[in-house]
């Protein structure tokens, strides 16, 4: 009867236990459940923004942010290589093993809309657009590139110019250079700085997609904006003569790089222009970030600026934007990120280190040097064309192969090959 009892006790003990095993995982559950769409105090936001002339102005964002949110840590998840070389793939792994980072750059045009608005990827944004007012605050080109449909999935911090020609101010003034308008005139100028022994272009190609967006300012120069956009839509061939004869003029510019252009990056290359070891350099104005920044060289004095010879007039857009990917933990800290992303202080404390102008048209322009303010007017008044090599003009998968093209024609000068190349991967644009 007592060994009876001792097993009744014992049942009932591994009953009990087994209760409170299963008590203590519906509470872990319920943690779990609650932590979905509400809080884990940690956002990670993603991007290639790290190292010099890159990761300033998403450094003072973060601190920025961190000081007026104290209940959120921001996880900086940066993956170096320019334009996203590397930060792309690392991304594209993520989010096809359902690991989206908290939020992640994207450029605003085909590379968010094709790449992960398609795949149902990311949640639209129209009700923090509605809460913070900003239908009007953005410029409706750019809520155009960050929407789909009648839905926007992202928020844009900046806008980039890709059609800037960066010098070396010392140097032209030396050489008596005046500013090249055209392409012809950039390469008569081209040809007295490599007389007097100074590189006239800067390149570093050590990442493929830097001669990708000089490819893209002289197809504008010789299409214009409009014939430029109807390229990409598919309307116009890549082997429409006027193309060929982009890409000849793209060909007589790249004579005039320097010979170890394959094993630099845009820093890199910067340098030269900066030490006056060459005179130009076609960069977006992330470089202005990291001239005035890093170099420490000043606007108007030590480096200046002009449109890229033939585009006058025109803007190549660049917009860095951040969405609110499927199926993240903690959504709302994401849009607190989001908010303080678009609203007016977090545009003003990155952009002017960032080299950018803010997305957001009642932005401070006090805050931002004499480049900045001059990008802000040309921006109101320029016609505006997506850039190709940042992400906005085709797909990743058209981008993917145009690079490589246009890497084997800085090496070969075979226009038929990259014409040909151009053209096959056309349908996937
Ligand atoms: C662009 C990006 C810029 C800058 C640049 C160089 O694609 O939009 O913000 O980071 O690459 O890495």
């Amino acid at each position: 009867m007592k060994k009876m009892y001792r097993l009744f006790g014992l049942l009932i003990l591994v009953l009990l236990l087994a209760a409170c095993g299963s008590d203590s995982d519906d509470a872990d559950q319920s943690d779990k459940d609650a932590d979905k769409g509400s809080d884990t105090g940690v956002v990670e936001i993603f991007s290639w923004w790290t190292g010099a002339g890159e990761e300033d102005g998403l450094l003072a964002l973060i601190d920025l942010f961190e000081e007026t949110h104290d209940d959120i840590e921001i996880e900086n998840a940066a993956v170096a290589g320019g334009a996203g070389t590397n930060a792309k793939a690392v991304l594209a792994t993520r989010m096809q093993g359902d690991d989206p980072p908290s939020t992640f750059q994207v450029h605003g045009g085909a590379e968010l809309n094709m790449s992960w608005v398609e795949a149902d990827k990311m949640e639209p944004l129209n009700d923090l657009y509605e809460d913070n007012d900003w239908l009007d605050k953005f410029p409706e080109e750019l809520i155009e590139l960050v929407s789909e449909g009648d839905d926007i999935y992202s928020v844009p911090v900046n806008i980039h110019r890709g059609n800037v020609m960066f010098y070396n101010m010392e140097v032209f003034e030396e050489h008596d250079i005046e500013v090249p308008t055209t392409i012809d005139e950039f390469l008569e100028v081209a040809k007295v700085l490599e007389e007097a022994g100074i590189t006239p272009l800067a390149l570093g190609d050590k990442e493929s997609w830097t001669p990708t967006q000089i490819l893209e300012n002289v197809l504008v120069a010789e299409l214009g904006t409009e014939d430029y956009g109807k390229l990409f839509a598919g309307d116009i061939e890549f082997t429409d003569e006027r193309v060929v004869h982009a890409i000849e003029d793209f060909g007589k510019i790249l004579e005039y790089v320097n010979e170890d252009h394959a094993s630099r990056n845009w820093q890199d290359s910067a340098q030269l222009v900066a030490e006056g070891d060459a005179a130009m350099m076609n960069m977006g104005d992330w470089a202005k970030g990291y001239f005035s920044n890093d170099l420490d060289l000043e606007t108007n004095v030590d480096f200046g600026y002009f449109p890229f010879p033939g585009t006058d007039g025109t803007f190549a857009v660049i917009t860095d934007t951040f969405g609110l990917p499927k199926g993240v933990d903690n959504p709302d800290e994401v849009k607190e990120f989001l908010t303080f992303l678009g609203s007016v202080d977090g545009q003003d404390v990155f952009n002017p280190l960032k080299g950018s102008i803010p997305a957001r048209i009642d932005a401070d322009p006090e805050e931002y040097d004499e480049y900045g303010q001059d990008a802000m007017e040309d921006f109101k008044t320029a016609q505006l064309y997506p850039s190709l090599a940042h992400g906005s003009a085709a797909s990743e998968g058209f981008l993917t192969k145009a690079n490589q093209a246009v890497n084997i024609y800085v090496t070969q000068g075979d226009i038929d090959n990259l014409v040909d190349a151009l053209q096959n991967a056309a349908p996937e644009m």
